[in-house]
Parts: C-alpha cells; sequence; structure tokens
C-alpha cells in the first residue's frame, strides 16, 4: 500500500450541469433507471471532477462488497486525471480509502474494491476478462479502443443493489463519425443514455481570464471540438491556422540554444529542421530537404550524417531528434558521437494538437527561408476515407517537415500541465 501526504480538494460550488452529473442516480432523479450517463463537450469544463466523485458517491450509496471498474487511457493518465483528484475528494470528504499498487492495482473504500485499467494496455485487458463488476467509471472514453468499452460494459452484470449495475463516461469529442458517437451518442434515446453537453461554462472555478486562454490556444477543428464541444470531421488542410504571422524574417538573432529534427527517410524526403530559442520563441531558424528520388541519386546514412553536419555548422546543439523506427541513421550518427541522440514522442494525433497549439499561442515561427515547410503547411490535409471511418489521420504526403516539426513540438516543447496533449 503506497502512503502519500493526503491533500484535501479544495471544492469550489459545482455548476448545474455539474450536479445533474452527480444527482442523476439518485432516488428523486428521473434518470435513475438509465443504466448509464455520459458527460462529454469541451475540455477543463469540469466532467472528470463532478463524475468520478457522482460514481463513488453512488457505488457507497448503493453497493457493498462489490467490484468496480475504474480506468483511463493509460495508467499514467488514470493517475494524473482520476486518481489524484479522486483521492483528494475521498480526503476532503473524510472517507477511508487503500491504495494497493500491486499486479492488479485497485483502490478498496469500505467493502468495495475498484480495479483500476490503462485501456490502452492489452495485459489489463485480461484482468477486465476475468472480473464481474457492478459499474465502470470510464475517462476519456472516445480515446479507448472499442473493445475494452464493450468489455466493460459486458463485465457490468452485477445485479447487486436496486438499481444493478450502473456506467459513468465522460470524453472530449472527436469526428462525427467515431465510433462512440455513433454507438453511444446516437444512440442515447434508445439505449437509455443521459448525455449531458459540457462546455467552460460549466466549469465555475475557472476565471475569464483562464477561459480566454484556452480559447486562444486553439483554432480550426480543435477549438470546435475542444472549446465548442463539437462532434466536427477533422478535414482538408490540418495546419489552416498557419499564416504570415508565423513567417518571420531570415535573420541573425540571438538564439540561446538549439535543437535539430529530422524526418528521416531514403525513397522519401530526408528532412531537418535546425530550432532556435529567441526571446521566448521557437524559431525554425533553417530547414534542409533532400528528395532522392525526385533527384535520382539516394544518399547513404554516412553521406546524411556529413549532410548534417554542415547543416549544424558550428552551432553548439542540445540534441537531435530522431524518429526512433531510424534504426540505422540513428546508429550511424551516434557512431559520430557529435550529438546527443533523442527519440521523438512520434505519437500522431497527440502531436497535431500540439503544433496546432503551438501556432495558435505563438510558441513557433519560422524563418521566411523554409519554402519546403511552406509548402507543406499548405498542403498537409486530413484523409477524408479515414474520417469517415471516424479516425482521424493525416494523408500520407507533404508531411515530411511536417513529420519533423511534430516531432519536436512533441518531444520539447510540449507541456505537461494537461492542456497540451498527451
Ligand atoms: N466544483 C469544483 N471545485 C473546484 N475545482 C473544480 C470544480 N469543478 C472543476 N474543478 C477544477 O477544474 C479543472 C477542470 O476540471 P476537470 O478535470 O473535471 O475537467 P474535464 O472536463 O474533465 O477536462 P478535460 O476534458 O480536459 O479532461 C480541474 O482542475 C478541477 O479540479
Ligand atoms: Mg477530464
Amino acid at each position: 500500500m503506497k502512503r502519500k501526504r493526503k491533500t484535501s480538494f479544495r471544492f469550489q460550488p459545482f455548476s448545474r450541469k455539474q450536479k445533474k452529473l452527480m444527482m442523476w442516480w439518485t432516488d428523486k432523479s428521473p434518470y435513475k433507471d438509465f443504466d448509464m450517463v455520459i458527460a462529454e463537450g469541451a475540455i477543463r469544463a469540469g466532467k472528470t471532477i463532478a463524475c468520478i466523485d457522482s460514481f463513488i458517491t453512488w457505488s457507497l450509496a448503493k453497493h457493498r462488497d462489490q467490484n468496480f471498474i475504474i480506468a483511463g487511457k493509460s495508467m499514467g493518465a488514470l493517475k494524473r486525471n482520476v486518481l489524484e483528484p479522486m483521492f483528494q475528494i475521498l480526503t476532503a470528504k473524510g472517507i477511508h480509502y487503500e491504495y494497493h499498487m500491486s499486479q492488479n492495482p485497485n483502490v478498496t473504500i469500505g467493502t468495495n474494491t475498484y480495479y483500476l485499467f490503462g485501456a490502452g494496455n492489452e495485459a489489463s485487458q485480461d484482468t477486465l476478462q476475468g472480473l464481474t463488476a457492478a459499474g465502470a467509471y470510464l475517462d476519456e472514453v472516445a480515446l479507448f479502443p472499442q473493445s475494452f468499452v464493450d468489455q466493460a460494459i459486458g463485465r457490468c452484470s452485477a445485479e447487486t443493489g436496486d438499481q444493478g449495475a450502473k456506467l459513468f463516461f465522460n470524453c472530449n469529442p472527436g469526428g462525427p463519425y467515431h465510433w462512440f458517437k455513433l454507438e453511444f451518442i446516437d444512440k442515447a434515446k434508445e439505449k437509455k443514455i443521459l448525455v449531458l453537453h459540457f462546455t467552460m461554462d460549466d466549469n465555475l472555478s475557472l476565471s475569464e481570464k483562464v477561459k480566454s486562454r484556452f480559447r486562444r490556444m486553439f483554432s480550426g477543428v480543435f477549438f470546435k471540438r475542444y472549446i465548442l464541444g463539437l462532434w466536427v470531421m477533422a478535414e482538408g488542410v490540418i495546419y489552416d491556422m498557419f499564416g504570415d504571422q508565423h513567417k518571420a524574417e531570415t535573420v541573425d538573432r540571438a538564439y540561446k540554444k538549439y535543437y535539430v529534427s529530422c524526418d528521416y527517410g531514403t525513397q522519401n524526403p530526408m528532412t531537418y529542421g535546425l530550432w532556435g530559442l529567441c526571446d521566448g520563441v521557437w524559431y525554425k531558424v533553417k530547414e534542409y530537404h533532400y528528395d532522392g528520388r525526385a533527384l535520382g541519386k539516394q544518399k547513404t546514412d554516412e553521406e546524411y550524417c556529413d549532410d548534417l553536419i554542415e547543416f549544424v555548422g558550428k552551432r553548439t546543439l542540445q540534441g537531435v531528434i530522431i524518429d526512433p523506427s531510424a534504426a540505422s541513421f540513428i546508429a550511424a550518427l551516434k557512431k559520430r558521437g557529435l550529438y546527443h541522440v533523442i527519440k521523438a514522442a512520434n505519437e500522431v494525433a497527440d502531436g497535431i494538437r500540439n503544433v496546432s497549439s503551438a501556432l495558435a499561442e505563438g510558441v513557433i515561427k519560422y524563418n521566411d527561408c523554409c519554402v519546403e515547410t511552406f509548402r507543406e503547411f499548405a498542403s498537409y490535409s486530413w484523409d477524408a476515407k479515414a474520417a469517415a471511418r471516424g479516425e482521424d489521420k493525416p494523408l500520407k504526403e507533404n508531411d515530411h517537415q511536417m513529420d519533423g516539426d511534430r516531432y519536436f513540438v512533441n518531444t520539447i516543447i510540449k507541456k505537461q500541465s494537461g492542456v497540451w496533449f498527451g
């Protein structure tokens, strides 16, 4: 059992929407016979706090000696986004709990046991299979594999208490053809699901200043999804927020530190971007773009190392960020012993959101010599066929400088505050 200094949640008034989420199962509620609640909508809207409070209160009021499921996108996300506030809420309410970080991590409260899962972990699904539960709380459920959600619902078969099992879900929106939208939100009426739509105005603890900062961070499809809370399609050009305001004159600046980010290709183009930090802004100082196929001559890893050394010149680098799949090039570069090699955080969806936010916030800028990058910005697009299947995916075209830029943002300047994704 883990012993931790217990901090207590500082409750502020709950909004009407939050109260509805916390009361839907109570005896006087018109929804008390529903099996499921879904809190969906904007980021930072108070969904998780109200939903976990509701789930724990319901489970303790209606059940004894039962098992429950609490799951997040990953174990890390679960600990950060759910367990931390949950323990604070329990402490504030004076409810004793024990956190067991065993092979099957769980929390016990009174006579109930709450098993903890990261939905992305294959191994955790095995544990899920053997369980009979009286309820489940799934945080950020639209990011889960559908199989995990179906499995969790199938596990909730305990016929105990006066209401039986119930499911508490929350998420931010994805595309209109996302399986969760089609199977749960669109079928809410027939499946007797209570859907509660949240925006930041449903979180009374956020100041206007904080809300307007969040609004500034997003544009295009991300604004519609994460601020307005709408299930809209990712279509057309991906970085539609990119404009002249992101371009800067190619002049000498007093850069404080440098990185290079690299998208490796032998058949496809090889790209380097030199990033320099000046006055709180990361500039793409210059680009390297070698298209072996177009030029009719492929380069070897050794030749690419030579080109990188020439590209960097006398500058001192903090590191070179490379996609971990470029194993041969990473080995060749390490052998030269000149630069610290950093494996790129290469998750696509998180990365694109983070680059979009970096552009919207003016955290990154581009010297006007980066002409290949500008060409790609104008044409790097969402895959319409994938969107029709409910997936957000970029087309694998005009994506070489874009991938390198994404590696840089997602590996080096990603914020961990929970506002930037991942
Ligand atoms: N009634 C409240 N009292 C105090 N703090 C609150 C209250 N409601 C929400 N908050 C705080 O507001 C912030 C956002 O709430 P929460 O994490 O529940 O939002 P969310 O809708 O789940 O956001 P996301 O979609 O980004 O996960 C958290 O820091 C949370 O502690
Ligand atoms: Mg949340």
